[in-house]
């Protein structure tokens, strides 16, 4: 009779759950939901051996087990770290998990150009969405930017060097979906880039999967360049019998026009799977069946991660579970930009209404509020002092 396997009792931001050992910190924090998750550049979970590259996923590890409660000395890469019994982990509530991931993003803008405006990436972006929540609005960096000598890759997909982040995802999409291994990253450090062997792994029959992989604009499909922003069109879930792929797959429309076809993705970016497979899709697929009689339509297509590409799609958007005052139950949210814990000016106890006259500066002034109060009440200001002191430390 096979042995039950005990399940592993992790706490990732004050939330307790379990899960099978073996299970990654990043795994298990996906059970809970978007917030808690960190994000994930490099790691794709129908990759084999994906992960470890990016440094996005960090996390602190505040205890390593039940065994040894002793906290992990270095922010750890979640992609790669297993849970074990009784870890308790931190992720948007620890300080040095911001810090370094605000550093994370940082490095990986510095050679990220903002082309946004005129990327077919635009609004499905991963690093976008990453920029907005951890970037910096300014740059620090003052130095040239890496260029690279640009390289056609065939009739389907368009490389642009300098935005990719060399998560490698693409070259795990060239060996383990194309026949032949052809393609890698070749240099190190700056010079670091995706190797001229792609073209030669474009002709294979899977090769368009490495767009849909790619979490930036680096790899685009050609076929569509320039043509529309991603959020005016209309996803629509179709399928067609394709002896190569599972035939499963978003046709992105305008009107009855199909401008896109792209593997089904789900709320992490990534494609569904189908029977326990992923629905990978075949070039044929993705390149030659632009037209909507090609396709059966099964109707819109669930939009479930929170990005542009949800702009004007609120039927078929699905929110994402929100998680995070179960996290902050008891912490003072400063990680969130409480805008109060900086600014007296929109003090949500102050009511503008009651204030007689226009609102000047003295109105939002706590050292001046502490201080008229004194000033009309001598023998109170000590009791006085304290009690501000606690309401504020409630706040
Ligand atoms: S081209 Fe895209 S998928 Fe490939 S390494 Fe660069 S960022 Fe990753
Ligand atoms: S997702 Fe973990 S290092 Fe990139």
């Amino acid at each position: 009779m096979s042995e039950e396997v005990k399940n592993f009792k992790v706490t990732i931001d004050n939330i307790t759950l379990e899960v099978p050992p073996g299970t990654t910190i990043l795994n298990a924090a996906r059970l809970l939901g978007a917030e808690i998750a960190p994000p994930a550049m490099c790691y794709y979970s129908k990759l084999e051996n994906s992960g470890g590259k990016c440094r996005t996923c960090l996390v602190e590890v505040a205890a390593g087990s039940t065994a040894d409660p002793r906290p992990m000395p270095k922010l750890v890469a979640s992609c790669r770290t297993t849970v074990m019994d009784g870890m308790v982990v931190k992720n948007i509530t620890s300080e040095k998990v911001v810090d370094a991931r605000n550093g994370v993003v940082e490095f990986l803008l510095i050679n990220h150009p903002l082309d946004c405006p005129i990327c077919d990436q635009a609004g499905e972006c991963n690093l976008q969405d990453l920029s907005y929540g951890w970037g910096e609005v300014n740059t620090r960096y003052k130095f040239a930017r890496r260029t690279f000598v640009r390289e056609d890759i065939g009739p389907y997909i368009q490389l642009h060097m300098t935005r990719c982040i060399l998560c490698y995802r693409c070259v795990f999409v060239a060996d383990q979906l194309t026949e032949k291994r052809m393609h890698g990253i070749v240099d190190r450090g700056d010079h670091a880039a995706i190797s001229t062997y792609i073209s030669k792994a474009i002709d294979n029959d899977f090769s368009g999967n490495m767009i849909d992989v790619c979490p930036v604009g680096a790899l685009t499909d050609r076929t569509f360049r320039f043509k529309n922003r991603v959020w005016f069109t209309k996803p629509q879930d179709a399928h067609r019998d394709c002896e190569k792929c599972c035939g499963k797959v978003t046709l992105w429309m305008r009107g009855d026009e199909v401008y896109r076809v792209t593997a089904r993705k789900d709320k992490w970016s990534e494609v569904q799977s189908y029977d326990g497979k992923p629905g990978w899709i075949c070039n044929t697929c993705r390149f030659e069946k632009k037209s909507a009689s090609d396709w059966v339509i099964e109707g819109l297509t669930t939009i479930s991660r929170y990005s542009v590409i949800g702009a004007n799609k609120y039927k078929v958007k699905v929110t994402p579970e929100t998680t995070i005052q179960k996290v902050m139950g008891g912490l003072k949210p400063n990680l969130l930009m409480n805008i109060h814990s900086i600014s007296d000016v929109n003090d949500p106890d102050l009511h503008l209404s009651e204030i007689p006259g226009p609102a000047d500066g003295k109105d939002f002034d706590i050292a001046n509020e502490i201080d008229n109060h004194i000033d009309e009440n001598p023998y109170e200001a000590e009791n006085y002092n304290k009690e501000f002191m606690y309401k504020n430390l409630e706040k």
